[in-house]
């Protein structure tokens, strides 16, 4: 990870949850929340690999909590926040950014189950992983909510109906839980990511050469690196963006304004 400092002073000591930190844009975040002194709770399906990662925050003098969590579960997400609380005392602030890319097809050739379950994942995660949040956050007196959309949430692209669909959704639960809970001490915004190199991405373009490639004609020159995503999603959760809330913050090396 580049730039290991960061200036979010006041994340230090305070508590993250961060879902879907066992891969790519999670265990980037919950690896520079860890780096800028916040205790950080990694939650996915892969806790082997979550460890590994709360393994580099211990070592850097973090604190860093690993928990088993399957978001399209509701009971798991909710056990997710009461152990973070119970763990740290507390929960500041969530990172909700487990997600799927689901098929790649023309939608008159998705199945009905194939559509639930981008829905479930992406959708019902976020809001059940936002449920649980807020509840314990409205208890100890306000936080910071970020939601993982993509760009995929105001643009589409053919033949991923299921995760535009899911995506745009993201945006617009992200908008109304805005102007429910601003006044109440809690912002919640989303990011809105283009091309990152994760397993995702390469799996959605067919391989990291071709993302490689098919992202060389962009305005960037490239896919985005997870820290990239990372340090924006850490404003998003500090103090630093006190006065921001019901956004999505699209972070694409300029792909969506060309
Ligand atoms: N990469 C991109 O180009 C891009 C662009 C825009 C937005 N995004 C969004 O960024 C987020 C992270 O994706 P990524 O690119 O970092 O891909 P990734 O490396 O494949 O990571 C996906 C993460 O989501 C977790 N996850 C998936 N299903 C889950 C479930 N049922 N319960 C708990 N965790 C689950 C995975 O953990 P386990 O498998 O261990 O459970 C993994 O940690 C997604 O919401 C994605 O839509 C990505």
């Amino acid at each position: 990870m580049k730039n290991r400092h960061t200036s979010f002073e006041d994340l230090r000591r305070k508590t993250y949850l961060v879902t879907g930190a066992s891969s790519g844009i999670g265990a980037a975040t919950a690896l520079a929340l860890g780096y800028a002194g916040a205790n950080v709770v990694l939650a996915a399906r892969r806790i082997e690999a979550c460890e590994e990662v709360a393994k580099q925050i211990r070592t850097a003098g973090g604190q860093a909590l690993v928990l088993d969590l399957d978001v399209r579960v509701e009971e798991t997400v909710r056990q997710s926040v009461e152990k973070a609380v119970g763990h740290f005392g507390r929960l500041d602030g969530a990172f909700n950014n487990a997600g799927v890319l689901g098929v790649s097809r023309p939608l008159h050739e998705i199945s009905t189950e194939e559509m639930e379950s981008v829905l479930r994942t992406n959708i019902m995660g976020v809001f059940w992983s936002m449920k649980y949040e807020i509840a314990s956050m409205l208890s100890s007196g306000g936080g910071a909510i970020v939601n993982n959309a993509s760009i995929a949430a105001s643009v589409a692209f053919p033949g991923i109906a299921p995760y535009n669909t899911s995506k745009h959704g993201v945006l617009g639960i992200t908008r109304t839980a805005a102007l429910e809970y601003f006044k109440q001490g809690i912002r919640i915004n989303a990011v809105c990511p283009g091309p990152v190199e994760t397993p995702m991405a390469e799996l959605a373009f067919g391989g990291k050469e071709h993302l490689k490639a098919a992202m060389a004609g962009s305005p960037g020159g490239r896919a985005g690196r997870p820290d990239e995503i990372a340090r924006p999603v850490l404003f998003l959760l500090s103090g630093m963006s006190s006065y921001l809330s019901g956004q999505g913050l699209t972070i694409d090396g300029g792909f969506t304004v060309q």
